[in-house]
């Protein structure tokens, strides 16, 4: 099966590059899932209905979310009635909407995505590993699903690396979101599980984490308080992982970084495409 995971849309820059590019990478590659990071898709904060439905008729079959989910209020309403939309699945019980969703992929397998937050230098949440063990659990690899990708929205590699060898043999791909950096450590662990420690950003990446230079820079100059961050709106960069597993075990075969745009050296699974973006 061919999996592609990509990282946080920021912006309408990032929206653009899913809408343009998604679609022919879908027929090309032959994509069978889609998993997007959507966390920062509306100016940066947060996700609209409107855009998470304009995310999955791009291409995406699940769309997930981070330490912003609820940035946009609307989020807390609309995402009870769209199952293909995910929270971290280590909220506080009673939070809106669920951590994890089983979609159909397009060979028909089924496809377990889950989506945690870590807790170091970050908001901390309940634990994600034993949010990881719950939902695994309640759908394990091979018996209850044919394929499983876990989005890990953290900001220490050391909490990414440490839940991707956890998972090992569990997972067909654990990934990293958040810092909006891809990181080059893209391989299959010794188990089977593909991993990244950051898929990157699809935004513009003349910019900071997606967000214009200027007033950032300027918070890190003087202390007081200063106009909103806004999306810098420069051509977009598709940033994220390729993967692919094998039928019987659901584990990863192959797992290759993809960048496709303008900023960043770009890189795709030449095995599946010897053209690119
Ligand atoms: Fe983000
Ligand atoms: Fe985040």
């Amino acid at each position: 099966m061919r999996l592609l995971f990509l990282g946080d849309i920021v912006g309408r820059a990032g929206r653009l590059a899913v809408q343009d590019r998604l679609p022919g990478l879908r027929e090309r590659w032959k994509l069978d899932c889609v998993v997007i990071n959507g966390e920062n898709a509306a100016g940066g904060f947060g996700i609209t209905e409107a855009i998470c439905d304009e995310t999955l008729a791009a291409g995406a079959d699940v769309v997930t979310l981070g330490n912003h989910s609820w940035d946009q209020r609307e989020a807390m309403v609309f995402i009870e009635r769209q199952p293909r939309l995910i929270r971290p699945a280590n909220y506080p019980p009673g939070t809106p909407g669920r951590g994890a969703t089983v979609v159909e992929a397009r060979n028909g397998a089924r496809v377990l995505v889950v989506n945690v937050m870590g807790r170091l230098f970050m908001d901390a949440l309940d634990d994600p590993f034993a949010a990881l063990d719950r939902e695994l659990a309640a759908c394990p690899l091979r018996e209850a699903a044919d394929a499983v990708i876990v989005d890990v929205h953290a900001e220490a590699t050391s909490e990414k690396l440490a839940m991707a060898y956890y998972l090992d043999g569990r997972a067909s791909l654990v990934v990293g979101t958040h810092t909006h950096v891809p990181t080059s450590d893209t391989r299959v662990l010794p188990a089977g599980t593909a991993y990244q420690s950051d898929a990157g950003m699809c935004g513009d990446y003349d910019s900071i984490l997606g967000m214009q230079k200027e007033e950032s820079i300027r918070r890190f100059l003087q202390k007081t308080p200063g106009s909103r961050l806004e999306p810098a709106l420069g051509e977009g960069t598709l940033s994220g992982i390729a993967v692919e597993t094998d039928d019987r075990t659901g584990l990863a075969k192959g797992a290759w970084p993809v960048r496709l745009g303008a900023t960043l050296a770009e890189t795709w699974p030449t095995a599946w495409d010897q053209q690119g973006g």
